[in-house]
Parts: C-alpha cells; sequence; structure tokens
C-alpha cells in the first residue's frame, strides 16, 4: 500500500501530528493538502524539538520531500519564520517542495479575518485569525496570488496593480486596519519571497504521481479535522477547507483511485476549539478536569479546548466523509482512573433517536447525547506507559479493550495504531508494516 491519507476523526487535535510523525519514517513524500498555519504540532527527531504550523511534518527528517500541496493556503511570511526556526535547530528544509498551484495568504486577509470575526457579533466562529477564510474566499473569487506568480514578474506586477486596490477598498469597507503597502513595496516584498522559496516551488502534483509511479511511499497528512470541512462539517462553524477524503484529491492533485488507505485518528474522548455545537460537551469543574488531565491547550492560539466524552455520531460521519480503512485511537491513556466512561451512540432530538449527525446547527443545539457507559480502568504511572507498550495490546487493561473493540465494532474500522502517551515511542501498532 504506497499511499495512505491520514485524517482527523473530530474538530481537530486528535493527535494526528504524534501519528503522522510516527508514520512520517516510513515513508518517503509526505503531503499536505488543505488549511493553513491554522494548523499546529511539535515534533521531536533526534532530541531536537521543532514547533511547526505551516510546514509538513516530514520537513525535519532528512531525505524526505514534504510538498505543501495545492490546496493550502501558505503564509511566506511566517513559513520564512518557521524555515528559520528549523535551521536554527539543526534541521534543514531541502525536502521543502510548494505546488506552485498554492494560493498565498497576504496581511491584508489576516486584517479581515479580524474584521469579519467583528461583524459576526454573536454569530462569531472563533476563527485562528490566521487569514485562512479570507484567504479562500480570494481563490474562490479569482483574485488570489499563487505561489507560481511569483516567478513571473510582469504577471505579479500586472496582479499586485489589480488586486491591490480592490483589497484596499474591502479593508475600508469592513472598518478593518488599513493596509500601508503600495503597488511597489508589494512587489518588493513577493520579490523577496521568491527568493525565499522560489527554488521550492514546482508543479507537486506531477512529483507526488511520479512518486506512487515509483512505488515510493506516500503520506497525505491531513489539517484539523473532518468536522471542520467546509461541507460536511458544522457548518458555519468551520474551515474554510475540504479536510475530509475529497480534498486530498483536489488539494494535492491525484486521482481518487491514488488513495490506498485512510487512517482515521480518534481522540478518546473529544475535544474542539471555537464556537459551535458539540453535543458530549461537559461543563464546570468536570471539563476543566478533563482540559488538564489531556493538556488541551492550543498549540497555534493558547486556547483552552472545550472538552466532552467520545461522540460516534460524530466519528461514523467522519468515516463515511474520509472513507475510514483503519484508526489511530490517541490519548486513550488520558482516561486513566475515570471509573465511568459514557461514550455517545446516539443522539435524541425532538424526542426521536438520530443515528446520523445533522446538518442542521438548530438540530444539533436541540440533541441530547445517548450514552452508553463503559467501566473505567485502573491506569499506571506514566514512568510505567512503555513496559505496557512492550507488553502489547492483549496486556491493556480489559476495560480499555472493552472500549477500543466498542468503537471498532460500532465503525466496523479495525484500531490499528493504539497511542498511550506523547512520545513517538509509547503506540502500540498491531499492523507493524503498512504498506504491504
Ligand atoms: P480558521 O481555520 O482559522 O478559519 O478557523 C475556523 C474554525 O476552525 C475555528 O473554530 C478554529 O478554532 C478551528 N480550527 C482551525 N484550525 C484548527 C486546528 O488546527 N485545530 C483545531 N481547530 C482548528
Amino acid at each position: 500500500m504506497p499511499s495512505l491519507a491520514i485524517i482527523g476523526a473530530q474538530w481537530g487535535d486528535e493527535g494526528k501530528g504524534k501519528i503522522t510523525d510516527y508514520l512520517d519514517e516510513q515513508a518517503d513524500l509526505i503531503v499536505r493538502f488543505q488549511g493553513g498555519n491554522n494548523a499546529g504540532h511539535t515534533i521531536i527527531v533526534d532530541g531536537k524539538t521543532f514547533k511547526l504550523h505551516g510546514l509538513p511534518s516530514g520537513v525535519v527528517r532528512p531525505g524526505k520531500l514534504a510538498v505543501i500541496g495545492n490546496g493550502v493556503v501558505v503564509n511566506l511570511e511566517e513559513l520564512g519564520d518557521e524555515i528559520n526556526h528549523v535551521i536554527a535547530n539543526g534541521g534543514s528544509v531541502d525536502g521543502l517542495r510548494i505546488s506552485d498551484r498554492a494560493h498565498l495568504i497576504m496581511n491584508y486577509h489576516k486584517k479581515l479575518d479580524g474584521a469579519e470575526e467583528k461583524y459576526r457579533g454573536k454569530n462569531v466562529v472563533g476563527t485562528t485569525k490566521k487569514g485562512i477564510g479570507p484567504a479562500y474566499q480570494d481563490k474562490i473569487a479569482r483574485i488570489g496570488f499563487r505561489a507560481g506568480d511569483l516567478l513571473e514578474d510582469d504577471l505579479l506586477d500586472d496582479k499586485i496593480a489589480f488586486i491591490l486596490p480592490y483589497k484596499k477598498d474591502m479593508l475600508d469597507l469592513m472598518e478593518a486596519e488599513p493596509c500601508s503597502c503600495t503597488v511597489e513595496s508589494l512587489l518588493d516584498k513577493m520579490r523577496g519571497w521568491r527568493d525565499m522559496v522560489g527554488r521550492y516551488i514546482c508543479d507537486t502534483s506531477v512529483l507526488v504521481n511520479d512518486a506512487l509511479d515509483q512505488g515510493k511511499n506516500v503520506i497525505f497528512e491531513g489539517a484539523q479535522g473532518a468536522m471542520l470541512d467546509i461541507d460536511h462539517g458544522t457548518y458555519p462553524y468551520v474551515t474554510s477547507s475540504a479536510t475530509c477524503g475529497g480534498g486530498i484529491c483536489t488539494g494535492s492533485g491525484v486521482a481518487p483511485n491514488r488513495i490506498d488507505g485512510v487512517l482515521g485518528v480518534i481522540k478518546a474522548y473529544t475535544t474542539r476549539v471555537g464556537e459551535g455545537p458539540f453535543v458530549t460537551e461537559l461543563s464546570g469543574e468536570e471539563e476543566l478536569a478533563l482540559q488538564h488531565k489531556g493538556g488541551e491547550f492550543g498549540v497555534t492560539t493558547g486556547r483552552g479546548r472545550r472538552c466532552g466524552w467520545l461522540d460516534l455520531v460524530v466519528c461514523e460521519h467522519a468515516s463515511r466523509m474520509c472513507g475510514f480503512t483503519s484508526m489511530g485511537i490517541t490519548k486513550i491513556d488520558v482516561l486513566n482512573d475515570t471509573p465511568d466512561l459514557p461514550v455517545c451512540v446516539a443522539y435524541e432530538i425532538d424526542g426521536e433517536e438520530v443515528k446520523h449527525f445533522p446538518a442542521s446547527i438548530a438540530k444539533l443545539n436541540r440533541a441530547k447525547p445517548v450514552y452508553e457507559h463503559f467501566k473505567g480502568w485502573n491506569g499506571w504511572r506514566p514512568e510505567d506507559t512503555m513496559s505496557v507498550v512492550k507488553a502489547g495490546y492483549d496486556n491493556l487493561p480489559g476495560e480499555m479493550r472493552e472500549y477500543i473493540e466498542f468503537v471498532e465494532k460500532y465503525l466496523k474500522v479495525p484500531a490499528d495504531i493504539i497511542s498511550l502517551g506523547p512520545d513517538r515511542d509509547e503506540t502500540i501498532d498491531r499492523r507493524g508494516d503498512w504498506w504491504n
């Protein structure tokens, strides 16, 4: 199986970073296909720590190609800082490749992101304010800059002269912070970006398809999660890209028949950042306890994440939208020493039991979780985790296996990876070889 996609099954922050990092070791090429620097993960390679947002996780692994696909929106100013951070920490970005079709996040997109949120008032989405939504809006409105534009001076000059006044008017209209740049200063800035990353820009669809033709191992690395998908997520409380299965193809320039497997990453409980419906959300002390136990604070924004019990209505929706062929269950160790573990198996909406995640926000706001209760297990001390991992799946506490196997049965997908701690080694891998 030379290609595998890794997609979060909830609202992001499922621990995809760790699973991707764990599997990256076996991959030749890693592709990001959507989102931008609204994502965030920490990666440790040879004792060096890298905090990445816009760069694909594989970039810090020597000898691998790490691709920013056409479906990603790229903030080159912030990517420059990240590249410097990697180099300052003893890494290299030689393997980086950026699609010539990837759209750029400009400073005015960040300003518009903040202004749009202000306009929404009580309907605020709670975005990361990284300019993601406004950059995708411009892509669809056909007024976006693409990475490949940087390589064509005349085209760039022409586009800036047309687009900059348009965006300045938009900033005015939205009462956003004005943009002080001129056509000349923006052209200069963008030439600087070309000098910084021009050598990495290419047709990455050809690169990825050639790698697949040669039988190389390719990982498609999802960002955010299925429930933040622009079509299939909790609209309008979503991000602006296609985070589910279809996004892999449109965002990296590969056909559906080139994707051999999709690994859904499911956190053993649920979290979400920002606004929007969350049927199994906890409140008060109970929520704070889970937040602290799980270290649920955002890498990109530092915000405390909302926390609740595992919701299999959500996971079934994600699995259907992404085509999960296997699962990675993460942070199950966080549930150690919890006597009662509720798992949501349906919603009760207006007196009816509903098994499929509804589109309507109004319905979701009226939904009550229907729980099945599982007996918790007595966990181990963190320093014992490696011996638990070495003892293998069959020696995990019986109640933990019951929890995992219930999820497998409900979703009809095998849980091939069980993550028992933040380190790469703290992982039970029931498949071993991912490529056969
Ligand atoms: P945006 O992607 O910045 O437009 O934010 C839209 C929604 O997606 C907000 O609720 C964000 O909190 C959420 N979001 C964006 N990126 C992530 C992520 O990487 N993890 C979790 N939530 C995210």
